[in-house]
């Protein structure tokens, strides 16, 4: 078990993170040489379904003097600046009404980002069963808590041979006398001797503001059902639906499946008398913020989402030439996040082709508060402008149904706080980390728990 805990860490973190790690023994290394073997026969497998020969190779984020090395130069980060219109439909007419909204286009911006971008999901996923596995009290700063840890048993009948359990705790203030709203994360999962770098001067961390608030907080490990590589997406629950044979082109890919795990989380928030399930937020960070996106998207009782850093494949618009791009996410460390179909936009095809963009992710949200962050030095791949510009884009949706877009037009500066309307924004001066957004996000969310 603990290998396979390194094993994840050591595909999964950013190098800078990954530095600090212990070497990997001989074993731990066979078994990463294994999963990419089978992760690049995967995506070959992928790209002969789809006919495709050949990719466009992605950014360089490391070497600056790469001839492929990312751009950092706004003159030349917008070659296609007009973005598709979130309220046209389809046979060219404008969207006016709230019902025509949720009738029609909004159904014709789920199709699209099904079929070309996440993937479909199975209409018939299976059953979960919660299992409480362990109760316990803690302190954290200074508040008494409860833990529960959770197991969520996939119900497995149709292929046995493939066996998912979805891993969740959930901290609730031990004194509450009634339902509280939860934040719940996706988790990185930490080998045992390994801790994130401490944020010099960090104040009290997230869990403990929202308990300190009356709140509580779950952190559900995504990892443990739909593994974050290629190799996996015949395991897992992608595999176990395809009964461990290879995706279609239009199938589901991990963040799509990381998103019904969450779902799966609120099924059981929903029956558990500690927790208000109206008023549970999604938060996600890097890769589970791109996760955290879909999951808010997707799934309408999610009352509020904190996206961190989420790049591209997430809040990042898709035809933004900065930092990291549509053929980085298509190449095969990472197309797993998406469907196969996908990676055609990273060649023949181009990020133009693209029926949609990523504000109109973010308008599949709406009119649920969204509050998308990001961090400054080191955080450049990421394009804080890019995602800046899809929460401005998504707010005429917003506003069609009511509610308020992010109130500025323009890139803001560095630490404005745009939280006054249901979209917000922040660009912390911090690194590639959540944790400085999270008191302005807990003062955007108090606006409605
Ligand atoms: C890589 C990847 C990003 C991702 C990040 C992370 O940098 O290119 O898309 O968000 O890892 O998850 O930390």
């Amino acid at each position: 078990m603990k290998n396979r805990f390194v094993l994840l860490a050591f595909l999964v973190y950013p190098a800078t993170l990954l530095a600090q790690m212990p070497p990997r023994t001989p074993e731990q290394d066979s078994l990463l040489a294994r999963t990419q073997r089978k992760t690049r026969a995967d995506h070959q497998q992928m790209l002969g379904q789809l006919g495709i020969t050949s990719l466009r190779t992605g950014a360089n984020g490391s070497n600056p003097q790469a001839p492929n090395a990312a751009n950092y130069d706004e003159a030349l980060a917008n070659p296609f600046p007009k973005l598709p219109e979130a309220l046209t439909l389809k046979n060219g007419k404008k969207v006016k009404t709230a019902k025509d909204w949720w009738s029609r286009r909004r159904p014709e911006i789920v199709e699209d980002f099904d079929r070309e971008i996440y993937g479909r999901m199975p209409a018939n996923t299976p059953k979960v069963q919660w299992e409480v596995v362990a109760v316990s009290d803690t302190v954290i700063g200074v508040v008494p808590a409860k833990v529960k840890k959770l197991v969520g048993h996939v119900d497995n009948s149709r292929y046995p041979a493939i066996n998912v359990d979805i891993q969740l705790s959930l901290t609730t203030p031990a004194q509450a006398t009634k339902p509280v709203p939860v934040m719940m994360e996706f988790g990185f999962v930490f080998p045992p001797s390994f801790r994130m770098p401490a944020q010099p001067n960090a104040g009290p961390g997230w869990q403990q503001q929202l308990l300190e608030k009356g709140w509580g907080f779950a952190v559900l490990l995504p990892t443990s059902f739909q593994a974050d590589n290629g190799a996996g997406l015949t395991e897992g629950i992608i595999g176990l639906m395809n009964k461990g044979q290879h995706r279609k082109p239009d199938d589901w890919g991990t963040l799509r499946a990381w998103a019904w795990g969450a779902s799966r989380a609120l099924d059981y928030f929903e029956k558990d008398k500690d927790v208000d399930a109206k008023k549970v937020g999604i938060e996600g960070h890097s890769r589970f913020g791109k996760a955290a996106l879909v999951a808010m998207a997707y799934e309408p009782r999610f009352a509020i989402a904190y996206i961190s850093s989420s790049g591209a494949g997430g809040a990042k618009l898709h035809r933004r030439n900065w930092g990291e791009l549509v053929e980085n996410v298509a190449a095969a460390n990472e197309y797993h996040w998406m469907a196969g179909n996908y990676i055609k936009y990273a060649g023949p095809l181009g990020w133009d082709d693209l029926p949609i963009d990523s504000h109109e992710l973010i308008a599949l949200c709406a009119p649920r508060p969204v509050f998308i962050g990001s961090g400054d030095k080191g955080d450049a791949w990421i394009d804080a402008k890019g995602m800046f510009m899809a929460v401005a884009a998504a707010g005429e949706v917003y506003e069609l149904l009511g509610k308020k877009g992010v109130g500025a037009p323009e890139f803001p500066a560095l630490e404005t706080t745009l939280i006054s309307g249901d979209l917000a924004y922040r660009q912390h001066a911090g690194g590639h980390t959540p944790g400085p957004n999270w008191p302005t996000f807990i003062q955007f969310a108090e606006k409605y728990f």
